[in-house]
């Protein structure tokens, strides 16, 4: 096992009526002047936004709304709250949503904090910002685990790039399961693979020799896969949310990762074909892993051929390990097509003259990948998914 340190800063807050009993509470420790963030408008048809307005009223706060913020989170919309969150002198912000409204959120409360360009920052100048607003995060739709991490996803349109930007930690997060209940059934599906997702690429990361962090990490997986079956059989399963919610924090929440470098490449490609086709980024990472995974064949035989017998219950029986590892990604690719996700880029409607080349070019290559990828291999990972 590598060496490591842990120590978690985000508080969280589980379960039924959790707004209800805690947020209160955790509102009484800050400032007056509250932005509320959040999408496109769930918020308001299911309720969540008079529960939270609410709560907010009785405790006194002045809010201000920060609405609109899309999938796949601009920089612009970005650039946006921070001017909001500066002109309103904003003490703490409350993001209510799914992963694009808790992104979003973290470079808000630092770039609000910071007078220079934060991209710019980070990537030109290799900083890291130090001041931020407070923040809450409110779960409306799970997978991402966004509320667990600092990191943020953005896309810079103006330069076609999706990617990691570094905020602050949130310093809570409410998880009800019950918020979750008016996610379309196509994004409980492709979030929850989204987590399945952040669990295989954890695990395929280095050392390969398996560590208690993997043998967390395999229980995690079945129970994302079993809960995804749970949820499509009965869209009212609220234990079957309880569970997907909590796997998705699981899977960022550091615990998986102790001790270990991780992969990550398959997000990578998926990050910029979002900021080439702003797809689904669940649905993205559905048609891209068996394909890459075939790519990784021999040199992740290890890691898939552990995945076949522990996770998908493959029998190892008369098996080599490279045909365990083929098992694996057969039985993966299967479960896809089985949950109903897309399995090619054309079922995602993306257009035909995508730019494939430009994609895999500007794809940021990982060090933790079993597999050293070229930009050229990617290019025909990409072409074999249309
Ligand atoms: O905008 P509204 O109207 O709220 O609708 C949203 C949105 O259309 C809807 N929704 C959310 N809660 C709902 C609901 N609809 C009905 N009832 C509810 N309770 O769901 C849609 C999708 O929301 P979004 O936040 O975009 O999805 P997701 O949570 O999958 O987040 C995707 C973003 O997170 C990034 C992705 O790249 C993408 O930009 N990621 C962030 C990560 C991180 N920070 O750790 C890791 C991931 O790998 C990922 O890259
Ligand atoms: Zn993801």
């Amino acid at each position: 096992m590598n060496a490591f340190t842990y120590s978690y800063p985000v508080k969280v807050y589980f379960g039924e009526k959790a707004a209800q009993k805690h947020l209160s509470g955790e509102l009484a420790k800050v400032g007056t002047n509250v932005l509320l963030a959040y999408g496109g408008g769930s918020v308001k048809k299911n309720g969540v936004y008079n529960e939270l307005i609410g709560i907010l009223q009785s405790a006194g706060k002045t809010v201000t709304e920060f609405t609109g913020i899309m999938s796949n989170p601009t920089y612009a919309k970005v650039q946006e709250g921070a001017k909001l969150a500066r002109a309103h002198q904003i003490d703490f912000i409350l993001a209510v949503g799914g992963g694009s409204v808790i992104d979003c959120c973290k470079i808000v409360s630092a770039q609000a904090k910071l007078d220079r360009d934060i991209w710019d920052y980070e990537y030109a100048q290799h900083g890291q910002p130090t001041e931020f607003i407070p923040m809450g995060a409110v779960v409306t739709a799970f997978g991402t685990g966004a509320e667990m991490n600092n990191g943020a996803v953005i896309t810079n349109t103006e330069k076609m790039m999706k990617s990691p930007l570094y905020g602050a930690f949130y310093d809570f997060t409410i998880l009800d399961p019950a918020y979750t209940m008016t996610m379309p059934m196509k994004q409980v599906i492709s979030g929850a693979f989204d987590s399945l997702s952040h669990s295989i690429e954890t695990y395929m990361g280095f050392p390969q020799q398996v560590n208690l962090s993997d043998e967390i990490n395999e229980a995690t997986q079945r129970n994302i896969i079993r809960n995804i079956r749970a949820s499509i059989a009965n869209p009212d399963d609220m234990q079957a949310r309880s569970e997907l919610i909590w796997a998705a924090a699981m899977a960022e929440n550091g615990i998986l990762k102790i001790g270990k470098v991780t992969d990550f490449q398959c997000h990578m490609l998926e990050h910029q074909l979002g900021a080439y086709t702003d797809c689904n980024h669940g649905q993205g990472l559905a048609v891209l892993h068996p394909v890459l995974y075939r790519h990784m064949l021999p040199e992740a035989a290890p890691q898939f051929a552990r995945l076949a017998v522990e996770v998908w219950g493959i029998d190892p029986a008369g098996k080599s390990e490279q045909e365990l590892a083929n098992a694996f990604v057969d039985a993966l690719a299967a479960f896809i097509k089985e949950i109903g996700l897309p399995t090619t880029l054309a079922e995602m409607k993306i257009p035909v003259d995508t730019d494939y080349k430009a994609i895999a070019e500007s794809t940021i290559l990982t060090g933790g990948c079993a597999k050293k990828f070229i930009a050229d291999e990617l290019y025909h990972v990409l072409l074999e998914c249309r």
